[in-house]
């Protein structure tokens, strides 16, 4: 090339100079537009399927989330990340009210909604709260408590049916009080077992010294309770995750 190119004159190499130089251009220019295009294409495609397949596992698997809960999970968390948050939202509210179906329908659990607990939030809607929030803190730190346990600990972890602001001289101690109380109806209505007595009874700790939680479910519902009932007493309930 090189001994080509000493036989051209000097003008004739600086326009071949830049006739290439015009080609590199050209070249790079339209093979970065390509690839951009290409990229477009590639999230087109990938969106395309996603949509299609988030489709197809609602309708397989939609009507059977307990079971599939686990499976469906993975699979969304592996194939379609965007998809993921609104499908296990949906599936996780719809486990949620399966599980406190049977509270709702109960004649004395309804009578909580008639007392005020914190702020403007009633002593049914803190226990739903309760519930809501144990039942993700539950999922999300994959601590596995038994949930139709920690669900039922805490739909009747306050079970009192009484509004401790009334001014009666026994409310005094209605922090003390209450576990007791809501144990005791909550054995009474609902024949629960020892082990989520023992967990209403030490919802209150460490006010109750000596009634330390000692399982996992207790130990979530104590947390929790104490979350809520500063979000409720702040009025900060939807901000903070909490259904009412
Ligand atoms: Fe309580
Ligand atoms: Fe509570």
């Amino acid at each position: 090339m090189d001994r080509g190119l000493s036989t051209l004159s000097e003008p004739l190499i600086d326009i071949s100079a830049y006739i290439l130089v015009s080609i590199v251009i050209i070249d790079t220019t339209l093979s970065i537009s390509l690839l951009t295009d290409f990229q477009k294409y590639v999230v087109f495609i990938d969106e395309g399927f996603q949509n299609y397949v988030a489709v197809i596992v609602k309708l397989v698997y939609g009507k059977q989330d307990s079971c599939y809960y686990k499976v469906i999970q993975r699979i969304m968390v592996f194939k379609f990340p965007r998809r993921k948050n609104r499908l296990v939202k949906q599936l996780r509210e719809k486990r949620f009210v399966e599980l406190t179906k049977d509270y709702f329908e109960s004649d004395v659990v309804k009578q909580m909604d008639k007392y005020i607990h914190h702020g403007t939030t009633t002593t049914l809607q803190h226990c739903e709260n309760v519930a809501w929030i144990s039942y993700l803190v539950n999922k999300k730190l994959k601590l596995n408590a038994n949930e139709k346990e920690l669900i039922g600990v805490a739909m009747l972890h306050d079970l009192f049916l009484y509004d401790w602001h009334d001014g009666e001289p026994c409310r005094k101690t209605h922090g003390f009080d209450h576990p007791e109380i809501a144990c005791n109806n909550a054995i009474k209505h609902f024949g629960i077992p020892e082990k989520q007595q023992q967990a209403i009874l030490s919802h209150m700790w460490p006010l109750n010294i000596t009634k330390i939680p000692k399982s996992r479910v207790a130990l979530i519902i104590c947390m929790v309770d104490k979350y809520c009932a500063l979000m409720e007493t702040i009025r900060l309930n939807k901000r903070f995750g909490l259904r009412y």
